[in-house]
């Protein structure tokens, strides 16, 4: 049985902000972020957007593009750092009633920025068990929520928007969709990316908690090795388990967290920086939701054709990484 993804769909909110707006206020400059990261807009929500909302937006495209009916979907699954509420209810819940798919099953993902990789995996668990045949994928993110606009170091980095993927059972001649994954964990850089008060380590005590405690931090250069090794490091993985060349691959995929640790990744690998897609400069680091808007765009704009192999990365908070090889 295969896992096909049929049709995606993405959302990214109106209000498109430049790094020039970040010159008013604090020290920082275009020249910088756009050398340093490749980034020069990023999408901000609306004040009265959430996760869901985002979610909902790009789910309703990818299931139309799938002419598949929300009551047909088994199971939602949705990955985000930036839930509607805190711990529960899961924000997969609050779009599964958004989009009236009463028959499935819906539940959040955490892992990061690599939320969408993970998922790809468990959406093929629950369709090669038998247990699902069309299973609703999301990443989505309102990071704008949790940056802290005053740190220069991170507030540049991020935006907010929500990627889709209809993943359906299949069967068929040829191994199609989703074919090999390879992820991993090191929780020894748990804390180089965190937001540390709220939880239940550091609960929130009104008049106590330093309120930039809520907001995120991370080590950036620590969090920049990491995530070169572990581009290069995973794109060996997959090609090797399938014994492939990188000739094979028409696009690899990588989180779009900067674009020099896409380049240094590329070097490493002597790959052409052409095999990368990236839109880190018009959406910035959107964490779950960066690998399905970029394949939304792909099919978006007809570059894949069926039978193409892909390869997407993600890397992130917990630190998790990894990566799925798929036949579209
Ligand atoms: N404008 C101007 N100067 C800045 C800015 C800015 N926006 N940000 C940092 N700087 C300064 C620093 O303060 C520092 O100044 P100092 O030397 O006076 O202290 C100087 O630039 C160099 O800082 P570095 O941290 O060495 O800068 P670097 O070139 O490493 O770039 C960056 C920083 C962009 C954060 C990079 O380290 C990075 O991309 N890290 C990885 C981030 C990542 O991959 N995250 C993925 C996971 S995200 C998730 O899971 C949600």
């Amino acid at each position: 049985m295969n896992a096909v993804i049929r049709a995606t769909g993405t959302y990214v909110p109106d209000r498109r902000v430049s790094n020039h707006e970040f010159e008013k206020y604090l020290d920082t400059s275009d020249e910088w972020i756009v050398s340093h990261t490749g980034i020069r807009w990023r999408h901000i929500a609306a004040d009265d957007q959430a996760a869901s909302d985002l979610a909902t937006e790009a789910a309703s495209k990818a299931l139309h593009r799938a002419e598949i009916d929300a009551e047909e979907l088994d199971m939602i699954l949705l990955a985000t750092a930036t839930p509607d509420f805190v711990g529960f209810p899961a924000t997969a819940c609050i779009v599964q009633e958004n989009l009236g798919a009463n028959n499935a099953a819906a539940m959040d993902l955490v892992a990061g920025c690599t939320g969408f990789i993970y998922g790809l995996e468990t959406a093929k668990g629950f369709i090669t068990s038998g247990y699902a045949k069309k299973v609703l994928l999301m990443g989505s993110e309102v990071l704008s929520r949790h940056v802290d606009w005053n740190d220069r170091n991170t507030c540049v980095l991020f935006g907010d928007g929500a990627g889709a993927a209809v993943i359906c059972a299949e069967e068929g001649p040829e191994e199609r969709g989703v074919l090999y994954t390879y992820i991993r964990s090191r929780g020894w850089g748990a804390r180089l990316l965190e937001r540390t008060a709220g939880g239940s380590r550091f609960p929130f005590k009104p008049g106590e908690t330093d309120p930039t405690d809520l907001l995120l931090k991370m080590d950036g250069r620590k969090v920049y090795n990491f995530a070169v090794s572990s581009l290069v490091e995973t794109i060996e993985h997959l090609l090797e388990y399938h014994d492939l060349s990188i000739d094979d691959i028409k696009y690899i995929i990588p989180h779009q967290a900067n674009l020099r640790i896409i380049e240094a990744a590329a070097k490493r690998k002597k790959i052409p920086l052409e095999k990368f897609y990236v839109n880190i400069q018009e959406f910035a680091n959107t964490s779950a939701a960066t690998i399905p808007i970029a394949l939304a765009e792909l099919q978006g704009k007809h570059m894949l054709q069926e039978g193409d192999m892909l390869i997407a990365i993600g890397f992130g908070a917990g630190l998790t990484y990894g990566g799925n090889l798929i036949r579209w």
